[in-house]
């Protein structure tokens, strides 16, 4: 089956539906996309809240520095510009919505409550509650369920993209000919995960909107989605991806077994919260004069260094200093969910984690988020725009995907009134694949994967770990590779592949970077890279699959 239509968006979280929104607004035809039920994205967790100046003793220029500061040098200084200038009309957007932050209460000066993150020099991160991202998506849905000319399709999984150039190559099955400036992305093709079809989607304009990667770690504060599929769909179409070394780990995962993937929020030391060791005392003086408010990476890398050299399981989140009637008014999720676990935070401390986050590299893009592939587009944490350089500031990223959503959704207009490639594109061809009596191979691999990642490629890395991971890589990439050829596509299997995929994304990234900066330590480069200016890691494919 084949489908047309104006704008093909792979993903339902913030960036996706801010897309989809301005998109159809404009009167295009939109097909959104999505592997789940269309409220499951990162977005939909998001606790902090969205960064923007709102108070007149703050300034753009404060937030613009603070995004520098923690960004090590590599920000794109007109992206961080353009994003926080943006940010005020991007939150107004929201809010007309009918998206509601918390608002003030007792200080008629100001309308909205703001609160406090690391590497922030004011308060200026808008909430709701400690459930901001499902506060988000509620708003966005409902106001894209009712747009006419937008069809939502829940449990699709895009496969890979179409171009010019993979079609050629699939025509001729000898690669392609067609050079850089004629090359055009044409859409994807997509798995209906009900009926097990591969259908064909065409459209002038494809929008990636497929989030993060951090599921290619063992300890994540993800859900499951976040597999890095977009990333690697565009790297296998030749697109350039940057700066995946940059993996942020949070500092504050909740530390119990059953407890998967819990975030206890960087608002909580934004009010007050204290890190200590299991012994009570405090420890992160020792580490940066702005203590539990220094930024992420660090943060993370002292509890990562206390615990190998205590050897303890955890670290511990104290809140019991502070008002209990405010920590389960202002918290209420987060109270709720460690009330679940056995853990009362208004008397007990947390015991906490750090636990991989948040991708700040990905799909290289302009200003207006397109892609180095004319018509294909990337927006939110899929994206690598140079809004976060070599470490994103919190609640930065919400903010991002809701201001190239709407900038990508403006510059794409240009498409729709250009002659476009008339290249055949042919259906999808499910060779001699068979459904798969050895499903265990998926799940060993995907565990070696996220494992080896953990142990070689995490916090803190060296040149030999870094090896260590790369070998493994290469061995899994055959595996799977020949399991993907002979198996009938599921989505278990495209998330494994694009996994495998970003794993060796990430490991040749940190490969290339002798020095550490940012998100990326190794013991054998302990400091900066003096001599050179700071640089991007570019990688891009030159040869078609
Ligand atoms: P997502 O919201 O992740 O959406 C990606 C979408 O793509 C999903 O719908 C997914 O199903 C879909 N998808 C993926 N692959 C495919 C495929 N192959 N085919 C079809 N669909 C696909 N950031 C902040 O700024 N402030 C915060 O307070 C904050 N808190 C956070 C708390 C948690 C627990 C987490 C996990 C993240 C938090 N972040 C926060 C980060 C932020 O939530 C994400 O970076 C942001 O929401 C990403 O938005 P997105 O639109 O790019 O992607
Ligand atoms: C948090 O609430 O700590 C997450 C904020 C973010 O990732 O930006």
């Amino acid at each position: 089956m084949s489908t047309q239509c104006d704008a093909l968006v792979i993903g339902s979280g913030i960036a996706a539906l801010s897309y989809a929104l301005h998109a159809s607004r404009n009167g295009r035809k939109v097909v959104v996309v999505t592997k789940r039920d269309a409220s499951e994205a990162n977005t939909a967790y998001a606790q902090g809240g969205i960064a923007s100046v709102l108070e007149p003793e703050d300034s753009f220029e404060a937030h613009i520095e603070d995004t520098l500061r923690a960004g090590a040098g590599l920000c794109r200084r007109s992206v961080v510009e353009l994003v926080v200038r943006e940010g005020p009309a991007a939150i107004q957007r929201l809010i007309d919505l009918g998206v509601e932050f918390d608002r003030a209460e007792g200080d008629a000066s100001v309308e909205y409550d703001l609160t406090r993150e690391g590497g922030h020099s004011f308060r200026r991160v808008y909430h709701a509650g400690d459930i901001t991202g499902a506060e988000v998506m509620r708003g966005l849905l409902a106001a894209l369920r009712g747009a006419e000319n937008v069809e939502i399709l829940e449990h699709h999984t895009a496969v890979d993209l179409l171009t010019v150039r993979k079609v050629e190559g699939l025509r001729t099955g000898r690669g392609h000919q067609t050079p850089a400036a004629e090359n055009r992305c044409l859409g994807a093709y997509v798995l209906d995960d009900t009926t097990g079809q591969v259908h064909t989607f065409r459209a002038p304009v494809t929008v990636l909107a497929t989030g993060g990667a951090s599921k290619v770690y063992l300890y994540t504060s993800n859900p499951d989605i976040a597999t890095g599929d977009g990333v690697a769909m565009a790297w296998r179409v030749g697109a350039e991806v940057a700066n995946m070394e940059f993996i942020q780990f949070h500092p504050t995962c909740l530390f119990h077994p059953q407890a998967k993937s819990f975030l206890i929020s960087e608002a909580l030391r934004g009010e007050g919260g204290l890190l200590k060791r299991k012994d009570g005392t405090r420890f992160m003086e020792t580490y940066h004069p702005l203590k539990e408010l220094a930024p992420r990476d660090i943060v993370a890398r002292a509890i990562d260094t206390e615990l190998k050299r205590t050897g303890d399981e955890f670290v511990l989140l104290d809140m019991t200093h502070l008002d209990p009637a405010f920590l389960a008014r202002r918290f209420p999720n987060i109270h709720e969910t460690c009330l679940e676990f056995g853990v009362d935070m208004r008397t007990t401390p947390i015991p906490v984690v750090p636990a991989a986050h948040y991708v700040c590299g990905g799909v290289v893009t302009d200003e207006h988020g397109e892609s180095t592939i004319p018509g294909l587009f990337a927006v939110g944490e899929v994206a690598c725009t140079g809004l976060h350089g070599a470490n994103r500031l919190a609640s930065n990223s919400l903010l991002e995907g809701a201001v190239f959503g709407h900038r990508a959704a403006t510059a794409a207009e240009r498409y729709y009134a250009m002659t476009h490639p008339t290249a055949t594109v042919p259906e999808w061809d499910p060779g001699s694949a068979v459904p798969s009596d050895e499903l265990v191979v998926i799940s060993q691999c995907w565990d070696e994967i996220r494992r080896f990642m953990w142990n070689y490629v995490g916090i803190v890395r060296s040149d030999r770990r870094l090896q260590r991971a790369q070998r493994r890589i290469a061995t899994l990439e055959e595996e799977i590779r020949e399991f993907y050829w002979h198996a009938t596509v599921t989505r278990d299997l495209i998330e494994l592949r694009n996994l495998c995929t970003v794993a060796d994304l990430i490991v040749r990234c940190a490969r290339q970077r002798r020095e550490s900066r940012g998100l990326h330590y190794s013991i054998d480069y302990p400091t900066l890279e003096k001599n050179e200016p700071p640089r991007d890691t570019v990688l891009a494919r030159r040869e078609l699959v």
